[in-house]
């Protein structure tokens, strides 16, 4: 089995924890590092330090180069090294730009080296579940998807880069690509209109934005990200309303969630996939009163509604059990962020080895989130 030699360009927070769990992989090896910043690393044991991320690109011995810097330095890095014949990883977001995020795809098809973008939020086996039940429609219709993140800003002091919009993008573009990426997955859908609100702190720090994004078949998205509370109310939901079935995916990691859902027999068999799968309560359809119209509310004789099949938005399902349960993963959130990262890394290598084989994440998929985020991000 070929070892891998990496190369990571950045060695700050990210950085490191992409190095603790690769160093866990067996055919990974961790060779060198890059890094511009003003920290001695003279403590890490057989790796070359590099000061100047050029010369990494040009060591001899690596085969995939993993970038790890602020944002605005991800293109002019990402396009060197694969025209130094390095596969990249490379992390969110693609670029800030959409100009830098083209020119990145440009250049993957003028070298012909693999590059993907870090959404390792897709590999999560809670997100995997949810992006194959989408697949199969077996919840019917995806039409409408809330994101709520409550973040704490507790370690971004007002002069970190996250703040600098010529260095980040801005919260859309530096973390909300994370969630556009995931929805688009959930949903196989494209954008086809965005529509942005944001307010300021102060005059540096833009620390709240939400948009509306509509999609190709119909989807309707919202988002939210503030950057302005305390840890201890640290919270992100994802709503997901299926035509038979409210999902909700809680952690900026998921790692549980709930479901209320419309099922036949079929239908109950597929959920068993999710991970942690647990049935708390089930009814059947005919035994429950709709109760969405009051008492006393007047009803039309001449509009009868068809009892064999439930209708939404005008599609026919064939369902007759009404079910709640719960999801979960067993793992801590560190064991399940360091899988993700070691997955994406795995899918890099096997697209390496075989060139038909399908990357989770493609480049384009990349430049997808990096497009809402900017049209998200308009600032007038
Ligand atoms: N995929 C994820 O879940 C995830 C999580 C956190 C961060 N990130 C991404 O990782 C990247 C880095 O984030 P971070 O939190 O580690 O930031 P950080 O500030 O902790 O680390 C960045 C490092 O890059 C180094 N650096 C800056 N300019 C450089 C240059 N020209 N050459 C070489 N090194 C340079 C800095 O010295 C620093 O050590 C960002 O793009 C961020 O969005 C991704």
């Amino acid at each position: 089995m070929k070892t891998y030699k990496i190369g990571i360009i950045g060695y700050g927070g990210f950085g490191k924890f992409l190095h603790h769990w690769w160093g866990q992989l067996e055919n990974v090896e961790v060779v060198a590092i890059a890094d511009s910043g003003k920290h001695s690393h003279t403590d890490i044991e057989n790796i070359k330090l590099y000061h100047d991320w050029k010369d990494l690109i040009s060591d001899a011995e690596i085969d995939i180069v993993s970038i790890v810097t602020p944002p605005s330095l991800h293109a002019e890095m990402a396009c060197a090294a694969m025209k130094s014949g390095k596969h990249v990883l490379l992390e969110k977001p693609a670029a800030i730009t959409k100009e830098d995020t083209l020119q990145i795809l440009e250049t993957q098809k003028e070298t012909g080296m693999i590059i993907t973008v870090d959404h390792m939020i897709r590999y999560n086996p809670i997100i995997q579940s949810f992006i194959q039940l989408g697949q199969s429609g077996t919840l019917g219709r995806l039409r409408h998807v809330v994101v709520n993140n409550y973040a704490q800003d507790a370690a971004l002091p007002s002069d970190h880069w996250f703040w600098k919009e010529d260095v980040s993008g801005g919260i859309f573009i530096e973390h909300g690509v994370h969630f556009f990426d995931i929805v688009n997955a959930l949903s196989g859908q494209k954008y086809s209109k965005v529509y942005g609100v944001s307010d300021h702190r102060n005059a540096i720090q833009r620390d709240r934005v939400s948009a509306i994004v509509l999609y190709n078949e119909g989807m309707i998205a919202s988002y939210y990200h503030a950057f302005s509370g305390p840890g201890f109310f640290e919270q992100t939901t994802i709503s997901l309303a299926y035509d038979l079935a409210r999902v909700e995916i809680e952690g900026w990691m998921p790692l549980k969630g709930t479901i209320t859902a419309m099922v036949n027999e079929d239908i109950k068999e597929q959920l068993t996939d999710i991970p942690g799968w647990t049935i708390n309560q089930t009814q059947e359809l005919d035994r429950i009163g709709d109760n969405s119209r009051p008492e006393g509310w007047g009803s039309d004789p001449s509009i009868i509604a068809p009892k064999e099949l439930t209708y939404c938005g005008g599609i026919a399902y064939d369902v007759n059990e009404m079910i709640s349960g719960t999801f979960q993963l067993p793992e801590t959130k560190g064991e399940v962020y360091g899988k993700c990262v070691q997955s994406i890394l795995i899918d890099v290598i096997k697209k390496i080895e075989n060139r038909d084989h399908k990357l989770a994440i493609t480049f384009e998929d990349a430049v997808e989130a990096v497009m809402i985020a900017v049209l998200s991000s308009d600032k007038e």
